[in-house]
């Protein structure tokens, strides 16, 4: 899907450190300022200054170590593309015995995004740490003579995004239960950020192809690139350029430019709705009246006969209605013209926790994934040895095994920790 970036390049050749220090540096002051003119005794610390304390544990990167990693950002280790550049799929060194799975991403020097977007993924993923977002391992930022190189090293997420479980039709249906499970840990993701760091994130796309799965199809929100701190102390919004993703961003964050934690709240609506639907939230290869499907979803409201009609047809009713109906009604709080009436991260987690502790109650079979903890399922299924009973699961691990590549089932690809390897090969 488009992004709808503003964005001006502002190549500086200078080495990245003096880069990063400067822009914290005036990041601190402008921040400070504000702050100190609104109040001598508030002095919150921002996101530059938390990166200042934390950025040690990220590992800084030559270009030479992954060109190595990737056989050279080789084509058939290319996992995916987006508004950054392209994702490669890498093996890095972890220690002197282990390599592990890593995913680079590259900026397209001619892309959209920039070195800006990628400056803002390094000081916010150098703060936050959370069981929902994505892991930064490192970066790399070399300017030469073939032209300025900015990458990013995260932690590889075997099962791609939820973009592709829910649209792409080479993948099984995700089950009823995995969906309300992956909608509860990105709701994990947002609230954290919202509500409990130190200082207030921001995330501003919220969407499918952000919300990354693990081998346990456990969700990490990924990309924040477009993230923003949320506004100082006295006032209600943060003022800025407007920039997301088509179908996702909120209404009045479009019209005003006013950017608040709400306008996350109306993106997760809007997944909600793609959860339950298996729709793409604009999809212009549908008949005029069902493109948008916020538009499509008002026919068939959560309280009448009709609302099963928008069921995504490949759970093929494996789902509890009364309980689709819920997420329903959560998904139209979310989704309140006025951005006061949309319910907190934190009251969200709440409301899909009771609904997957009703989905459990009403089908005690399906209780095989526990994310209200992020313990670790395998070490669970270890202890417990059972087998997992949910039939479209099952449906999936074959369909997977069918998908898999030559020398490694699809199954081992898919449902491993991080992968390790004895080379870098
Ligand atoms: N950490 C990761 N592990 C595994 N795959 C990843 C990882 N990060 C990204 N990818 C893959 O790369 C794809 C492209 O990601 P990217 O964030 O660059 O673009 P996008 O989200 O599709 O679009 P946009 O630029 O609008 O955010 C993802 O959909 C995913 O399949
Ligand atoms: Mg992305």
């Amino acid at each position: 899907m488009n992004c709808f970036h503003y964005f001006t390049r502002h190549w500086r050749r200078r080495s990245l450190e003096s880069e990063l220090k400067e822009e914290l540096k005036s990041q601190n002051s402008k921040v400070n300022g504000i702050a100190k003119s609104l109040s001598a005794s508030i002095s919150p610390r921002g996101i530059p200054e938390l990166y200042e304390e934390k950025a040690h544990n990220l590992r800084v990167f030559s270009l030479a170590e992954l060109q190595r990693a990737t056989n050279n950002f080789s084509r058939l280790l290319k996992i995916g593309e987006g508004g950054f550049g392209s994702v490669y799929k890498g093996s890095i060194q972890a220690n002197k015995k282990e390599f592990i799975s890593v995913a680079i991403k590259r900026l397209d020097p001619d892309g959209f995004q920039g070195h800006k977007q990628w400056l803002a993924e390094v000081q916010f993923l150098g703060v936050v740490e959370h069981p929902n977002l994505v892991k930064l391992i490192g970066y790399c930022a070399v300017d030469n003579e073939r032209g300025i190189q900015r990458l990013l090293v995260y932690e590889y997420m075997p099962n791609k995004s939820l973009e592709y479980h829910l649209f792409n039709m080479a993948y099984d249906p995700l089950p009823w239960k995995t969906r309300l499970e992956i909608a509860l840990g990105a709701a994990r993701g947002l609230a954290y950020l919202h509500e409990e760091l130190e200082v207030q994130v921001i995330y501003r796309d919220f969407k499918t192809s952000n919300v990354l799965l693990d081998e346990n199809f456990r969700p990490k929100l990924s990309d924040f690139g477009l993230a923003r701190e949320g506004p100082i102390a006295g006032h209600t919004h943060v003022s800025t350029a407007v920039m997301g993703t088509y179908g996702y961003a909120a209404p009045d964050y479009l019209e005003t430019g006013h950017l608040t934690t709400k306008s996350d709240v109306w993106s997760f609506g809007v997944v909600l709705y793609e959860i339950l639907t298996g729709r793409r939230s604009l999809d212009r290869n549908r008949p005029k009246t069902e493109q948008k499907l916020l538009e499509w979803v008002k026919l068939h409201p959560s309280n009448r006969r009709n609302f099963s009609l928008i069921i995504d047809p490949r759970l093929e009713g494996q789902y509890s209605i009364d309980l689709a109906r819920n997420v329903a009604k959560l998904a139209d709080d979310c989704l309140s013209k006025s951005a006061k009436e949309r319910p907190r991260m934190s009251q969200v987690v709440e409301r899909l926790r009771q609904i997957i502790i009703n989905a459990d109650e009403s089908n005690p079979g399906e209780k095989n994934i526990n994310l209200f903890e992020n313990d670790d399922l395998l070490d669970r299924e270890e202890k417990s040895n059972q087998p997992n009973p949910s039939k479209l699961w099952q449906r999936r691990m074959a369909h997977l095994a069918k998908l898999g590549e030559p020398g490694e089932t699809a199954i081992g690809r898919r449902f491993m920790t991080l992968q390790k390897t004895k080379s870098g090969s």
